[in-house]
C-alpha cells in the first residue's frame, strides 16, 4: 500500500492541478473594490485574515464574532489597510435572533450586500465522542443554523446586487475523519443545506452563487493548538487560505479546494477507492496522542 500511495497521490496530484490552473478565470483585486461584505468569526482565524484583504482590496467590511476587544483591533487595522469602511457588531451565533440583526445591520449601515462570508465555528474537542448530545445541538446551532438564518435574511439584499455566499468548509464535511464527530455533522449539514439550494436558485434562475470551500489542516492558533500533537502534516497559511477563499467567492465559483493538490488529491481518492482513502487517514494519525474518554 505504501508503494501504491507514492505513486498514486503524486500522478493524481498533477492531473488536478494541470485541471485546476487550467480553468481558472482571472481574478483582480478591484473586484472587492467598494464591495458591502460580511465576514463571520472575524476576530481570528481566518476570517480576521479575509478582513485584511478586504480591506487591502477596497470593500466596506461588517466583521462578526464574540469578542469585542478582539473585533476593534480588526476593525482599526482594516481602515489602516485602506477599506473603504470597516465596522463590527459582536455577539454570539448560538442565537438565530443575533445572526438576523447582524444581516440587518448591513441593511441599515451599509445599504445592501454583495458578499456574504459565513466561517465562524465554535469551540468543540478533538478525541472520541463523548456522546454529549447537548454539544452537537449547540454546535449545529452555531456552525449550521446560524449560517441558515443569516443566508435566509441576506437573500433579499443579495438577490439585489447578484451577489454571493461564501460557506467556509472542511474536508471533515466532505468524507469521515475521525476525533471531530460533532464538528463533522455540522459541516456535512452545510453541504446538504447549500449544495440543494444552490440547485433551487438554478431553477428560479436566482443570480446568487454559492462557494462552498473545502480546507485542509491551516496554521490558525486554534486549528494547530487542538490537532498538532496527532496530526503530522504542515499546515497551510492562513493568509494565502482566506485570499484564496475571497478569489473563489469573486469568480463565484462552486467548490474552493485549499491547498489545492492536497485537497483535490483526497478527495479523488476517496471517490475511488473510500476503504482505502479512510485506512490511509487512519494510519497517518498519532494514534497515541488522542484524548480518550
Ligand atoms: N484552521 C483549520 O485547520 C481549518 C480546517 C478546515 C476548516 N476550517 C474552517 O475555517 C473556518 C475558520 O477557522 P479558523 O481556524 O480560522 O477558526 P478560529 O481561528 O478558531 O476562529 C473562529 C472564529 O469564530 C468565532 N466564534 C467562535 N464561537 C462563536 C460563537 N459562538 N458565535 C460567534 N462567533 C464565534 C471566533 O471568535 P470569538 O471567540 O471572539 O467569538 C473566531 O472569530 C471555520 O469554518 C473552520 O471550520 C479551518
Ligand atoms: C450574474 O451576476 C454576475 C455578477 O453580477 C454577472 O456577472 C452575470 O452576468 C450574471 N449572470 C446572469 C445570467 O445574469
Amino acid at each position: 500500500m505504501g508503494r501504491l500511495q507514492k505513486i498514486l497521490i503524486p500522478s493524481l496530484g498533477l492531473v488536478l492541478a494541470f485541471w485546476f490552473y487550467s480553468a481558472r478565470d482571472t481574478f483582480k483585486p478591484e473586484m472587492l473594490r467598494g464591495k458591502r461584505v460580511i465576514v463571520t468569526g472575524a476576530s481570528t482565524g481566518i476570517g480576521e485574515q479575509m478582513a485584511y484583504h478586504l480591506a487591502r482590496m477596497g470593500s466596506h467590511i461588517l466583521v462578526t464574532a464574540r469578542t469585542e476587544a478582539k473585533l476593534q483591533n480588526v476593525v482599526r487595522r482594516c481602515l489602516e489597510l485602506g477599506a473603504a469602511s470597516a465596522r463590527f457588531v459582536s455577539g454570539t451565533m448560538e442565537d438565530t435572533a443575533f445572526a438576523q440583526r447582524v444581516v440587518r445591520e448591513a441593511q441599515t449601515s451599509l445599504g445592501g450586500l454583495d458578499m456574504l462570508i459565513l466561517n465562524h465555528v465554535g469551540a468543540s474537542y478533538f478525541g472520541f465522542f463523548d456522546g454529549d448530545v447537548e454539544h452537537v445541538r449547540k454546535l449545529l446551532e452555531i456552525n449550521f443554523l446560524s449560517y441558515v438564518a443569516m443566508t435566509t435574511s441576506a437573500l433579499p439584499m443579495l438577490k439585489e446586487s447578484e451577489g454571493s455566499i461564501v460557506v467556509v468548509s472542511s474536508m471533515a464535511g466532505k468524507v469521515g475523519f475521525p476525533f471531530t464527530v460533532p464538528y463533522s455533522a455540522t459541516k456535512f449539514a452545510l453541504d446538504g443545506f447549500f449544495s440543494s439550494l444552490r440547485q433551487e436558485f438554478a431553477i428560479q434562475s436566482i443570480n446568487v452563487s454559492i462557494t462552498l470551500c473545502i480546507l485542509g489542516f491551516i496554521d490558525t492558533e486554534s486549528a494547530v493548538r487542538a490537532v498538532s500533537h496527532v496530526i503530522p502534516d504542515t499546515p497551510a497559511p492562513k493568509e494565502e487560505c482566506a485570499l484564496e477563499i475571497i478569489r473563489a467567492g469573486a469568480l463565484r465559483h462552486r467548490q474552493l479546494h485549499y491547498p489545492a493538490r492536497a485537497v483535490g488529491t483526497m478527495l479523488l481518492i476517496h471517490s475511488i477507492a473510500p476503504e482505502l482513502f479512510e485506512s490511509i487517514v487512519r494510519g497517518s494519525y498519532r494514534l497515541e496522542n488522542v484524548r480518550r474518554t
